[in-house]
């Protein structure tokens, strides 16, 4: 298993598109994501073989549904042998806690992490869909429920590391996407951060996808981002 920090996004519609970007990556020195676009269309085997080639797969479905249900989706992802997912943290505490019961039996457990609101939730939508209160105390709120019911992190922003951080301690895990290396494309990111500025924030975990994956050599552009963080 890697220490790396660094979790690269495959934000790919195939399998082998995905895997021939790993192919080019070290995994003692990164991480990998599967999101809903490569997992729906090459399902678990996707996983298996990126675990086989040594790599740590975050796996990141955002679960949401009955307590039961969303701890079975779990259990399954834990016998992938997945090393993170999430669940999102608005299935309320029955429901995380029953997510977290589902892993509680493994040696190994992975980590399970809680998404509070959707960075592309707006004002407008928030409050269009019957949500009141502010969209930055809910993230905070969402996130302490989170920490209650046992899971170990949450994804965040890396502007709201620095107070989750404070709140929740060092053992709480913040996943991090927004990250853009000085003088690189934000493409339809908003508000990025470095990869030095959101460790620095007290980001646990940095999720990168483009600025490596659209790099002509990925792992010089891993590199470079290793190197931004010694
Ligand atoms: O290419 P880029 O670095 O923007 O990729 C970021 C990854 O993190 C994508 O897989 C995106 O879906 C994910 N993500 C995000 N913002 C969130 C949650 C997830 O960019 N709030």
């Amino acid at each position: 298993m890697s220490d790396s920090k660094i979790i690269v996004a495959l934000d790919y519609p195939t399998m082998d598109a995905a895997v021939a970007l790993a192919n080019q990556l070290d995994p003692q020195r990164c991480k990998l994501k599967v999101g809903k676009e490569l997992f729906t269309r090459s399902g678990p085997r996707v996983v298996e073989q990126l675990t086989t080639a040594g790599f740590d797969i975050f796996l990141d479905l955002k679960y949401h549904d009955i307590p039961t249900t969303v701890a079975k989706a779990c259990r399954a992802a834990a016998d992938l042998g997945v090393w993170m997912m999430n669940v999102h943290t608005l299935g309320g505490p029955a429901m995380m806690t029953a997510a977290r019961d589902a892993l509680a039996q493994d040696e190994n457990r992975p980590l399970l992490i809680g998404v509070t609101l959707l960075t592309s939730m707006d004002e407008a939508t928030f409050q269009h869909i019957g949500l009141t209160g502010t969209i930055s105390d809910t993230v905070l709120r969402l996130a302490q429920l989170a920490d209650q019911s046992g899971l170990d992190g949450v994804v965040c922003s890396a502007q709201e590391a620095m107070q989750l951080r404070t709140q929740h301690g060092e053992q709480f895990q913040l996943v991090t996407p927004g990250i853009r290396p000085a003088n690189s494309d934000t493409g339809d990111q908003h508000r990025t951060m470095t990869p030095a500025e959101a460790v620095a924030a007290g980001s646990s975990y940095l999720v990168i996808g483009r600025p490596i994956t659209g790099a002509n050599n990925p792992m010089q552009a891993l590199e470079a981002i290793e190197a931004s963080l010694r």
